[in-house]
């Protein structure tokens, strides 16, 4: 029977002893369990913590200018923000199939992780936010077997270092308090899941700058929406996806051929299966007017009536 700021107390005191006088890196994505395990961090060791925040090119928008007011403003902590989107864009320039997509940007993920942390002397080290779900999905107990890139499994030897995983025995719901309690503002603790691929598997097919940014400005119309309409908390994972093909419409007394913008909205308790979430139709009637007014090359917008199974929350 214990209460959070217990934990909270145990965890600080652990830290500092595991840590010593010693360094400890952190991968930041702007989700919730790195940056509640970088805010526990840094109050238990301070400037002790490096951690690096990675921008692909591929966040949403503001995003990146979030977490770093947030992190590095409000909190303190010792963030090195790294521009790689030209690195990410460059690399992923005429690829198309997904899977092939989700592959360059979890290694160039590792990469652009790997080639700060060389450049920081005397790591010891590693923290990550591993929850109790991951490490019940890996299957095993140990660090290898780590999913997903953004969490920056296979390190190369010369960047083995020990693990930091502080949230390891929580839940998301309980890694969610832990943020309230730390003072973590409401718009990171309560985040939406985001992929590590991030925007770039919402572009379907080859993503380009012009793309990602259809993507960025209709997803930034319906959060702004959802969160008006009070549904923000209800709906598990909302966004929009570009598929990529053109459709004629009118406009004014012109004919308009242009993209077709698709709303992606579900409810979930793990992502495992979903169910399409059922936003009232005014709210989406909304949703399609701004969208259509406000993104330039979109036409025509429509709504993703499938579940999880058949269908995956993500299109790609
Ligand atoms: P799917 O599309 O497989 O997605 O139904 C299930 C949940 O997982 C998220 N997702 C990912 N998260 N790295 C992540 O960290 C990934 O590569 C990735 N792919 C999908 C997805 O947003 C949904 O919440």
């Amino acid at each position: 029977n214990w209460s959070m700021e217990d934990f909270i107390d145990l965890q600080i005191e652990h830290i500092r002893e595991v840590v010593g006088d010693k360094k400890v890196i952190l991968g930041l994505s702007g989700g919730v369990d790195s940056s509640v395990t970088g805010v526990l961090l840094h109050k238990a060791i301070g400037n002790q913590l490096t951690s690096i925040f990675v921008d692909h090119g591929l966040l949403r928008k503001n995003e990146a200018d979030e977490v770093m007011d947030s992190l590095a403003g409000k909190f303190g902590l010792n963030i090195i923000k790294v521009d790689a989107k030209d690195r990410f864009l460059g690399k992923l320039k005429g690829v198309t199939e997904p899977e092939q997509k989700r592959k360059i940007i979890g290694n160039e993920f590792i990469e652009v992780f790997n080639d700060e942390a060389r450049k920081l002397k005397d790591i010891d080290f590693l923290a990550q936010g591993t929850l109790y779900t991951d490490v019940i999905e890996s299957g095993t107990d140990t660090a290898q077997t780590i999913k997903s890139h953004h969490n920056v499994g296979g390190l190369p030897e010369d960047l083995r270092f020990q693990l930091i995983e502080p949230l390891r025995s929580l839940f998301k719901d309980e890694t969610r308090e832990l943020g309230e309690k730390l003072g973590i503002p409401a718009n990171l603790v309560w985040r939406q899941p985001f992929p590590g691929p991030g925007l770039g598997i919402r572009v379907i097919g080859e993503i380009t700058e012009e793309k990602l940014q259809i993507v960025r400005d209709s997803d930034y119309i319906l959060r702004k929406e959802i969160a008006k309409a009070g549904l923000d908390r209800e709906i598990w994972q909302y966004f929009t996806v570009l598929p990529g093909f053109r459709s004629v419409g009118v406009m004014g007394d012109g004919r308009t051929y242009d993209y077709t913008i698709a709303i992606r909205a579900v409810k979930s308790i793990d992502g495992m299966t979903a169910d399409f979430a059922q936003i009232p139709w005014d709210v989406l009637s909304d949703i399609s007017t701004k969208i259509v007014n406000e993104v330039g090359g979109i036409n025509r917008v429509v709504y993703d009536v499938t579940s999880k199974p058949p269908s995956t929350i993500e299109w790609e």
